[in-house]
């Protein structure tokens, strides 16, 4: 019997976070399950910085970016006595369930607790970076998307103005989700991510190709290429260096950064995150424990947790295959 439950965001914050534990408050209360708020994601634990979340606590705070438990990585939980330590926390603190929001990393520590914690665990997904499996989609993906493809429309005017070649930056690790999304909506000319394989200072051939034939056909003109961040040694500034030595043509680099994580989250996130959340405790109410909240086709679903980061989670393979065909056309 679920009586007091813990929640978290931890990792990079995403827009949506809010809604998330807006919807596990508001759930709670409405089975009677008391609820605590860790403040700065694991920290939280091991600073004893909590709060009761009440409803009036998670009242107007659907529609803002961040997250109002703050957000961090938690150094301390990288040890065995870390994990320890945080499970004597909330064994003290009698809570009978941890709901972390926040990405594989963040469950990587959630399952180091569970080694010595007596309670239940369950994740519920929320990064802008998309790479967490077990769910069609994270909290904060869509926003993400949203911003960055904001951001390339604006650099596209001015670059269109310049007639100039630019390369922009996106977001996500190690994975090419947001580049790949916000880069077929944003209509860009190339899209570099780590999924279309690696990018090296000797094999850029297949990214000045196309660029000179579209010199060739369209004659001077702007030419956006959307790139993954760690997609080439040295980052998106020494690949707009390459190019521009490559080409004899100035090509300019705009790194968007942590733009990307901020902002009102778009309905799409409000949704996923409200779903997501308040499923995560009613699952625990029937037992569920080491498994993350995910959606799959718009069903609600379980997936084990250990599982949300096992493989690189696929960027659509159709896409892929679409723009490599019209980049190398
Ligand atoms: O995981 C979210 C994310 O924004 C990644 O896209 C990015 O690589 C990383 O976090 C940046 O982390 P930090 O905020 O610590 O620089």
């Amino acid at each position: 019997m679920i009586k007091r439950v813990g929640v978290l965001t931890s990792g990079g914050d995403a827009p949506g976070m809010n809604a998330a534990i807006r919807a596990v408050v508001l759930t709670a209360a409405a089975y009677n399950v008391d609820v605590t708020g860790f403040h700065h994601g694991f920290n939280g634990l091991f600073e004893d910085d909590y709060q009761t979340l009440l409803p009036q606590h998670v009242q107007n705070i659907i529609q803002h970016g961040g997250t109002i438990l703050k957000s961090a990585r938690c150094k301390a939980l990288q040890t065995t006595e870390g994990a320890k330590q945080a499970a004597q926390v909330l064994d003290r603190l009698q809570l009978d369930a941890l709901i972390i929001i926040g990405g594989d990393g963040s469950f990587r520590g959630a399952l180091a607790i569970a080694e010595y914690y007596q309670g239940q665990i369950i994740g519920v997904p929320g990064t802008i970076d998309n790479d967490v499996d077990g769910t069609d989609y994270t909290i904060g993906f869509a926003t993400a998307i949203d911003t960055a493809l904001d951001a390339i429309d604006k650099i596209r005017d001015t670059a269109d103005a310049f007639e100039r070649i630019f390369l922009v930056e996106l977001m996500g690790r190690h994975s090419g989700y947001i580049t790949l999304s916000a880069g077929i909506a944003g209509g860009a000319e190339q899209i570099i991510c780590p999924e279309f394989g690696a990018l090296r200072p000797d094999n850029l051939k297949a990214l000045i190709e196309p660029v000179k034939r579209a010199q060739l056909l369209r004659g001077k003109s702007s030419y956006i290429i959307v790139v993954a961040e760690n997609s080439y040694p040295g980052g998106t500034t020494a690949l707009a260096e390459a190019l521009s030595e490559a080409l004899g043509i100035e090509c300019r680099a705009c790194i968007l950064g942590h733009i990307q994580r901020g902002g009102s989250p778009v309905g799409a996130d409000r949704i996923l995150a409200t779903k997501l959340g308040a499923y995560a405790v009613e699952q625990l109410m029937q037992g569920a424990h080491l498994v993350m909240a995910g959606e799959i086709n718009q069903q609600a679903v379980l997936y084990p947790l250990s599982e949300t980061g096992a493989k690189q989670k696929q960027i659509d393979p159709y896409l892929v295959r679409w723009q490599q065909t019209i980049a190398s056309d």
